[in-house]
């Protein structure tokens, strides 16, 4: 095999060296060029066993670039020169993903693990289901696209609903392939995966920076999230990042080119096909029938993880049926029919040298431990949450305590247990402060609740966090306002709420005069302030700090309310007919804005000309349902009624409450009623929730756009 490549590559390239190569000649050149170079990518990125050394591949690539450049006209976007980066984006654009890409529920312990399988033998009446077993990879999830076998469009899974277009950096990641392989290549395809940076290639990276005077990176996967949205795909292509891919999204019941492309009807198949279209999916996916051999499974890795060369954080159990898993359906945002099995999370002891207070933007007092630095869970914990007074009491700590600290994830650390064996003599009762460590009114504590809280409405402290967070990247995301310079303004007396950060533009000398405020650095944080008027509303839902409102959260009211005049009047039922919004939720907001103090804020936004509405569709081209306007109406099978409305909206429809002339589908369920016969009467198309599904699948197909752009310097 070798050997015939290195014949070849001989032969051709004195043919390219003696001048022009005939016009067939080319094109089957080129063609062949590629199979042999995605053949030789799969083999080495996704296989682990290369077949050709690297100087006979970069040989192959050298001959490729050689044609290209002198037959431009032969460039396509998949070709594998193009992987390496194209121009810098100006910004992502927002893709709404075919299928919501959910999250998972956990299982901490074996307990835990079975009652969601004895919960779903009920379910399904059985308890003989096979169940798929995967790592729980700790990256970034993606989705990648693929039209007749080429990759068109990867996103980032957002918040699940919509994500952004980061294909330039994607296709710089060699095991992801630019075109399938096989004779199962269905028309259209979605796939999902985590990206991340291995371990070992994170070190190296890293030495690297430090060896240039540059900041070492925290961790593999931060890094990686961060290098899927550069903006430059030059520079994403210099991180080695890799991929596992775990699921199918959609499939198209498939073109093909012998045999059938049927889709797959369990995830072990699915699996299958993508390693067959020439996909990277894990050697340690396995499949059992019994917990118990899922446990065991469990138990192995628990210890094993530590050897891999990428983060994971648990197990994922899947159920392998895919019409189990369909009728299992998903409750809020999480399938019945998978289950993520958690690692425990990484512990490590250290000093516990200090006990402090911080007041929370609701006033809560947080106690919080200062470590003796220690590295654990992929960074170094400096301070570690003591969450309250009964946690602090339950497990007797004392300053001066050796302590167990425990870091997970994106979880913040905290201080487990105390090791009371090596408590030294040098050992301190905690007590909780009674006056807020801010504004020195005294601290109450609720009867039934552990927290204690500083209930004096202008503490200092909690305007400090309430402005540090409404200027956050994700939420008002407004530069130029640390937290040193919002204390100073509040201390001031130039904010006594968010709203007035709105009016500072009227005091701009006041605010030059002010210590440390230079003029430009003033007109740069007023700036910011006015830019940041046009933030659709689901951002300053996150930044008004409700209570259990983040940023997924946020997005839900703001495409279902689609203003802040609305969403202000909703009453509790409104909110939890939303999928998604429980009742906890629901009651926060209502309450949020039942305050008169925070319709004063709002006030002050509105005056100030700060955007209160969102648009309900992304706007993405290629959005499959625009220009389309449906009615919904009884109950379908798994979407509530605002979550298909919701779905449509993000799809780039339009949802109307009533039938009209002008309604192009109506989507209906069980006990339709009057609504039905209006739409025969107007002669509207009705679809039930499958083959509203099929219609954006078919709309999407319709629409297939395999025009992808060049990279600058071959176009
Ligand atoms: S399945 C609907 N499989 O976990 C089930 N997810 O908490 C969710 N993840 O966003 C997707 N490894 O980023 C699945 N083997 C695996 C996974 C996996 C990691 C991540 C994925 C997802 C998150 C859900």
């Amino acid at each position: 095999m070798t050997v015939a490549i290195q014949d070849d590559i001989g032969a051709r390239n004195s043919m390219v060296r003696g001048g022009g190569v005939p016009e067939w000649d080319a094109r089957a050149r080129v063609e062949w060029l590629r199979n042999q170079i995605d053949r030789h990518d799969r083999l080495y990125h996704v296989m682990d066993s290369p077949e050709i050394t690297d100087a006979e591949f970069d040989a192959l690539l050298r001959e490729l670039r050689a044609l290209e450049s002198d037959r431009p006209d032969l460039i396509t976007a998949n070709s594998p020169t193009q992987r390496v980066g194209g121009a810098p984006a100006e910004g992502f654009t927002e893709v709404a993903h075919l299928r919501p890409m959910l999250s998972l529920g956990n299982a901490f312990d074996d307990a835990e693990l079975m009652a969601w399988h004895r919960r779903t033998a009920s379910l399904l009446e059985t308890d003989e289901f096979d169940m798929v077993c995967e790592l729980k990879y700790d990256g970034l999830a993606v989705a990648l696209m693929y039209e007749n076998g080429e990759f068109t469009r990867g996103a980032t899974r957002g918040n699940g609903a919509v994500g952004e277009d980061v294909t330039s950096n994607l296709r710089t990641v060699k095991s992801i392939p630019l075109r399938l392989t096989g004779s199962q290549v269905p028309e259209l395809l979605e796939v999902r995966g985590e990206v991340y940076f291995p371990k070992s290639k994170f070190h190296e990276f890293n030495a690297k920076r430090v060896a240039e005077g540059l900041p070492a990176y925290v961790n593999p996967r931060n890094t990686a999230a961060g290098s899927l949205r550069q903006l430059d795909p030059r520079l994403t292509a210099q991180r080695p990042l890799d991929i596992f891919v775990y699921s199918i999204g959609v499939h198209s019941e498939g073109r093909h080119t012998m045999g059938a492309a049927d889709a797959p009807s369990t995830q072990w198949e699915a699996l299958d096909l993508l390693r067959q279209l020439g996909f990277k999916t894990s050697p340690n996916n396995m499949r059992f029938s019994t917990i118990h051999e899922v446990i065991d499974w469990y138990r192995h890795w628990r210890e094993a993880v530590r050897e891999l060369d990428y983060d994971c954080d648990g197990l994922v159990v899947k159920v392998d049926r895919l019409d189990y898993q369909q009728h299992l359906g998903d409750v809020g945002r999480e399938p019945r029919w998978a289950i993520a099995y958690k690692f425990p999370a990484e512990q490590a002891t250290t000093w516990l040298n200090d006990v402090r207070f911080n007041v929370g933007r609701t006033g809560s007092i947080n106690p919080y431990a200062v470590l003796e630095p220690v590295y654990v869970g992929g960074a170094t914990v400096r301070q570690a949450t003591l969450h309250n007074e009964d946690y602090i009491r339950s497990r007797n700590l004392r300053i001066g305590d050796k302590v167990v600290v425990e870091r997970a994830g994106e979880v913040i650390p905290q201080v487990v247990r105390a090791l009371p064996s090596e408590r030294g003599c040098s050992d301190t009762y905690i007590t909780m402060p009674r006056v807020c460590p801010s504004c020195d009114e005294p601290v109450t504590r609720i009867a039934d609740e552990a927290m204690s809280y500083c209930r004096n409405a202008s503490c200092p402290a909690q305007l400090v966090r309430l402005i540090e967070h409404f200027v956050s990247k994700g939420a008002m995301d407004i530069e130029g306002l640390g937290i040193k310079q919002g204390r100073a303004l509040i201390e001031a007396g130039h904010l006594r709420d968010a709203g007035d950060l709105y009016s500072l533009t009227e005091r701009r000398d006041a605010l030059i005069d002010m210590d440390r405020m230079a003029e430009k650095s003033v007109d740069n944080l007023l700036s910011a302030i006015e830019q940041s008027k046009s933030r659709p509303l689901s951002r300053i839902l996150v930044a008004l700090g409700i209570n259990f409102v983040g940023s997924e959260v946020a997005d839900l009211l703001a495409r279902n309310f689609g203003s802040m005049d609305a969403l202000q009047e909703a009453e509790e039922e409104s909110l939890v007919s939303i999928n998604g919004i429980g009742p906890k939720i629901a009651k926060s907001v209502v309450e949020y804005f039942g305050r008169p103090s925070n319709r004063e804020v709002l006030d002050k936004l509105r005056a100030a000309g700060v955007n209160m509405t969102e648009e309900t569709a992304p706007g993405a081209e290629g959005t499959p349902l625009e220009g389309l306007r449906f009615v919904v109406t009884g109950r379908l099978p798994n979407y509530s009624r605002s979550a298909i409305q919701g779905r449509i909206k993000e799809l780039g429809g339009a949802v109307s409450v009533s039938v009209s002339s002008k309604t192009n589908y109506m989507v209906a369920g069980e006990g339709g009623g009057s609504k039905l016969a209006d739409a025969e009467k107007h002669e509207v198309t009705i679809l039930s929730e499958d083959e509203f599904e099929q219609l954006v699948l078919d709309l999407f197909r319709r629409n297939l756009h395999i025009e992808l752009p060049l990279s600058p310097e071959n176009s």
